[in-house]
């Protein structure tokens, strides 16, 4: 029997994270860094080669196989737990190679629903944006359900430079702290929702975009989950000329993301002051 194939691509959050988790909209990019997951079958117990870093790659595996008949193997070009949707992207690749070793194919929507249960064994109670943008791909408007609301958007003359800290966030303890926080936070969620709204009409002006980006980063300070090392990040971006910058994704470590028409002069500075940093092209499916 042959072996079945899944890909799963990352993304990157342009507007909304946490604020998503209340039933606010975010604005999600689908990048061309993905996972990728092959099955073969096999007499034997079920195994796991990853170079996927995560423990509980595992346990998600075991929602998905039986504990017997499957080699698995796990490669990624998504660095893991800094807010790239590394988690959504193995479960959509995991749903996918189980398709296709069963030669059936998933459309997005079945995607999603298979792939949601596998991002709740990592993060507990995920909004679904990193799983809906790895399914659909593109830009994404979304906001959580019962039906999540879901429109692929147009984006303009801009470009993404991702800022890697090289610190890992936990997102599930990072939501549990905003959780926390909560009533007093709720105006700030309610500001990120606002602001969400703004920047989905603003999309075709870089301009205007960067601003709100740095507004959403404002925001997030206010919320508690960025750190002087993300801050110093964004610093370096709008010091390089980026037109708006932000931490992307849970927060706590991670990445920075930072809006540019050339993306030259970001890389230039990251480069010279020793930050690993990389031009995003967005993912259509
Ligand atoms: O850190 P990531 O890539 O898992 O993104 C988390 C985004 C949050 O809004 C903080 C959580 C969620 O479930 O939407």
């Amino acid at each position: 029997m042959r072996a079945g194939r899944g890909v799963g691509h990352g993304k990157v959050l342009l507007f909304g994270e946490h604020a998503v988790v209340y039933g606010h909209p975010a604005i999600a990019l689908a990048v061309d860094r993905c996972t990728e997951v092959t099955l073969t079958p096999i007499d034997g117990p079920t195994h796991v080669r990853s170079e996927h870093a995560d423990p509980r790659v595992r346990e998600a595996i075991c929602r998905v196989l039986p504990d017997h008949g499957h080699q698995v193997e796990v490669e990624t070009r998504l660095p893991v737990g800094r807010g790239m949707g590394s988690s959504a992207a193995l479960a959509v690749a995991l749903v996918r190679a189980r398709a296709d070793l069963e030669r059936t194919s998933l459309g997005p929507s079945e995607c999603y629903g298979a792939a949601m249960p596998i991002e709740r064994a990592f993060h507990g109670n995920p909004s679904g944006v990193d799983v809906a943008v790895s399914a659909w791909g593109g830009c994404l408007w979304f906001r959580p359900g019962p039906p999540p609301e879901r429109e692929r958007l147009e984006p303009g003359e801009w470009q993404i430079v991702v800022l890697d800290s090289e610190r890992t966030g936990n997102t599930a303890e990072l939501v549990a702290q905003v959780a926390a926080r909560r009533p007093s936070v709720d105006p700030v969620l309610e500001r990120i929702g606002a602001l969400t709204t703004q920047a989905r009409a603003a999309l075709r002006d870089p301009e205007a975009l960067g601003e709100l980006m740095s507004e959403n980063q404002a925001l997030l300070s206010q919320l508690g989950v960025c750190t002087p090392e993300l801050n110093a990040l964004v610093e370096l971006a709008r010091g390089a000329g980026a037109l708006g910058a932000k931490l992307s994704g849970a927060g706590g470590g991670g990445i920075v993301i930072s809006l540019v028409r050339d993306p030259g002069p970001v890389l230039s500075a990251a480069e010279q002051a020793g930050v690993p940093a990389f031009g995003c092209l967005p993912w259509v499916a």
